[in-house]
């Protein structure tokens, strides 16, 4: 599978998240967009990565990008799909949105009516093809120029293998990173409830922590 040339849109591109993995995929060749509510804000989130990165308000992005990330908050995650259905059939949106609360113990995974924010992504975007990766990758070691090779593997889930391909793809751009099929998108309420343990393992061992899979 090669992912060469395709254009990576990043709604909600502006927050940390959005921008570590826009960085990352500027440097790897590709076009990037980054979304925002507010243009402005994009196109100065867009200027401080440079490498060729575009800014436009997330519908824009959406309409104009081959495949689409989505890293808003869970707070938003669900409104900003509904509106954007129609700019998003079609094409692979990647689900990145880890629903989380924090309490005086630290991180915990919230409850989903869909079962998870990807599951939720996949129902209000019935004409997208929906894949779930890149819930335990740090935007603090995606933007620090001093990382080149990013220690991790990226699980990748989704129900459309030609979808889950493509993405395990494109994570692979990332120096050091591998993208491994991880199941069904049935099964990314675990993934995207695993980054509460991550979160408690960065506090404990002041770290950023990441995942491996052996023996694949
Ligand atoms: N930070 C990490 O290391 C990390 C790692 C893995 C996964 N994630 C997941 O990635 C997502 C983004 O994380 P982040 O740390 O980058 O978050 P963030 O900075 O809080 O938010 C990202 C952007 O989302 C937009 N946004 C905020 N509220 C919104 C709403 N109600 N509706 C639409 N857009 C809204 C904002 O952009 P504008 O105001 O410009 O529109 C903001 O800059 C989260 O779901 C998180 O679970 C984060």
């Amino acid at each position: 599978m090669t992912v060469n040339g395709i254009s990576i849109g990043i709604l909600g591109g502006t927050g940390d998240q959005g921008k570590g993995l826009a960085r990352r995929f500027a440097l790897a060749g590709h076009p990037v967009l980054i979304g925002s509510r507010n243009a402005g804000r994009a196109q100065e989130a867009a200027d401080s990565i440079g490498s060729g990165a575009r800014g436009a308000e997330n519908a824009v992005v959406a309409t104009e990008a081959d495949l689409v990330i989505v890293a808003v908050p869970y707070d938003g995650h669900k409104a900003l799909l509904e509106s954007l259905r129609t700019e998003l059939a079609g094409k692979i949106v990647v689900d990145c949105v880890n629903p989380l609360g924090f309490d005086k113990q630290g991180a915990f995974a919230l409850p989903v009516e869909e079962g998870s924010a990807a599951q939720q992504a996949a129902a209000v975007l019935p004409d997208s093809r929906v894949v779930a990766a890149f819930h335990h990758v740090s935007a603090v070691v995606l933007m620090d120029p001093a990382v080149d090779k990013v220690d991790l593997d990226v699980l990748v889930l989704g129900d459309d293998r030609e979808a889950t391909d493509t993405v395990q793809a494109l994570a692979s751009v990332i120096p050091g990173v591998r993208g491994i099929y991880g199941g069904r998108l049935r099964n990314a309420f675990q993934v995207e409830a695993l980054t509460a343990n991550l979160i408690s393992i960065n506090r404990r061992y002041k770290a950023h922590a990441g995942v491996r899979v052996t023996d694949v």
